[in-house]
């Protein structure tokens, strides 16, 4: 979710006291009308001016924003999204619902009947526990986000199997024993990966911090953490199910499972088109083995390529260098995990040839893409733009060590701008 400009208001409230204003008669209406004039199109100033005839100077630009952050939310949370109460900052940190519900439905299908949500946010991963069947504690230190997990499963009607809990995580996985937590027996826990608007890389620095994510997973078996997907393999504890997932060619998600709930050493899952495609290995696979450029350049899914299991998905494909994540075969793969080109030239890096060839070619547009290569993908796309009707796909990286161009042909609607 991107970033939100902010809403002018005239005082600073009590944000708690705001959320429950907004959950209430007024606010609903408020924030109805906030919808209907984002909806015919009026922009902030003259829509919030309009509000604040009707709810006064300091409700108007909540609501305001909640209407926002509703249409926002509505492309990923459905009808969901017309009644849930939002901020800015839980939006932007809410995994997507249909993978909380994916894993939701795992922990369940561990045996586990109550769950503790462990840093709950605006109540994502509460509601898809909830609706999968489980009581759920939700917990949270910061009383914005109780809050709001508690007026979200009650607009839901789940509020019957959600108790939210003020507390610190640290604390609660510091005391859990017998393989449960919180008085849960399993656990999700997501740690915030950012502070002050920043990405936090290290995973100390998450909070919770790491610590706590290793003793979760060797104290309550039944457990699932989020992580980054950058996470190093060294991190990831013997025992431990790592899995990557991505939707629509981007990682959205990276987990840890508990020892309960493991059931291999690594596995990617690609949800693409309503269908999921499932890779996984008990042991680590190796790499692909390295050979020269042939007729055929694969590109693989960014999960596949973080979860280590590339070699699985092509077994005649060879890696184009041992450091780059580019396959090469003589045919096209079919498999949704590898987007294949055909290659027409390979020739070592430079600008002015490879205008040429273009050129001679009638290629008057391109799709740049790059793997250990310093250039700017849009910034040589527009330099290599030329007069000509047809298109191509121009691969800027190394080939056994060196800088090399592989110009492809894009498949029929592969080539996105
Ligand atoms: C990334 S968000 C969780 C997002 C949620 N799973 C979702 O999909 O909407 C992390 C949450 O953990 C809470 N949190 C961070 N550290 C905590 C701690 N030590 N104790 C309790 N809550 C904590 C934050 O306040 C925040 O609400």
């Amino acid at each position: 979710m991107r970033q939100s400009c902010p809403v002018p208001t005239d005082s600073p409230p009590d944000p708690v006291a705001q959320l429950a204003w907004l959950r209430g008669p007024e606010g609903t209406a408020a924030v109805r009308l906030a919808a209907q004039l984002q909806h015919d199109g009026l922009d902030l100033l003259p829509g919030i001016a309009r509000l604040r005839a009707g709810v006064g100077p300091e409700r108007a630009g909540p609501a305001w924003e909640l209407a926002r952050l509703r249409a926002r939310a509505r492309p990923v949370f459905g009808d969901d999204a017309d009644v849930l109460l939002l901020t800015a900052d839980t939006l932007e940190q809410a995994g997507r619902p249909e993978l909380a519900t994916r894993r939701a439905i795992r922990l369940l299908a561990a045996g586990a009947s109550s769950v503790a949500d462990l840093g709950c946010a605006a109540g994502t991963d509460t509601i898809a526990l909830a609706r999968a069947g489980a009581s759920v504690v939700a917990v949270d230190r910061d009383p914005v986000a109780r809050e709001l997990t508690a007026a979200n499963a009650e607009a839901l009607g789940l509020a019957p199997w959600v108790r939210v809990l003020a507390a610190d995580v640290v604390d609660l996985v510091a005391a859990a024993a017998d393989g449960r937590v919180a008085g849960c027996d399993a656990a999700v826990l997501d740690p915030a990966r950012r502070a002050g608007g920043r990405r936090q890389l290290d995973p100390d620095r998450w909070s919770p911090p790491w610590s706590t994510v290793t003793a979760l997973l060797d104290r309550v078996p039944v457990t699932v953490v989020k992580v980054a997907p950058g996470l190093d393999h060294e991190r990831v504890p013997n025992g431990i199910e790592a899995e990557w997932v991505s939707v629509g060619g981007s990682i959205v998600e990276a987990l840890l499972w508990g020892r309960g709930v493991s059931t291999t050493w690594r596995r990617a899952t690609l949800v693409r088109d309503g269908a999921v495609h499932e890779v996984s290995a008990d042991d680590d696979p190796g790499p692909a083995p390295v050979g020269p450029v042939r007729g055929w350049l694969h590109e693989p899914d960014p999960g596949l390529i973080r979860s280590g299991l590339m070699s699985l998905v092509a077994a005649d494909a060879t890696l184009v260098d041992p450091t780059i994540a580019y396959l090469t075969s003589d045919g096209p793969a079919e498999s949704p995990w590898l987007s294949s080109y055909r290659v027409t030239d390979v020739l070592p890096f430079n600008l002015r040839k490879l205008k040429a060839l273009l050129r001679a070619r009638g290629v008057g547009r391109v799709v740049v893409k790059k793997r250990g290569s310093p250039i700017e993908p849009e910034t040589l796309a527009r330099q290599l733009r030329g007069p000509g009707n047809d298109s191509a796909v121009v691969v800027v990286t190394r080939v056994a060590g060196a800088p090399t161009v592989l110009v492809c042909d894009p498949l029929p609607g592969r080539l996105s701008p």
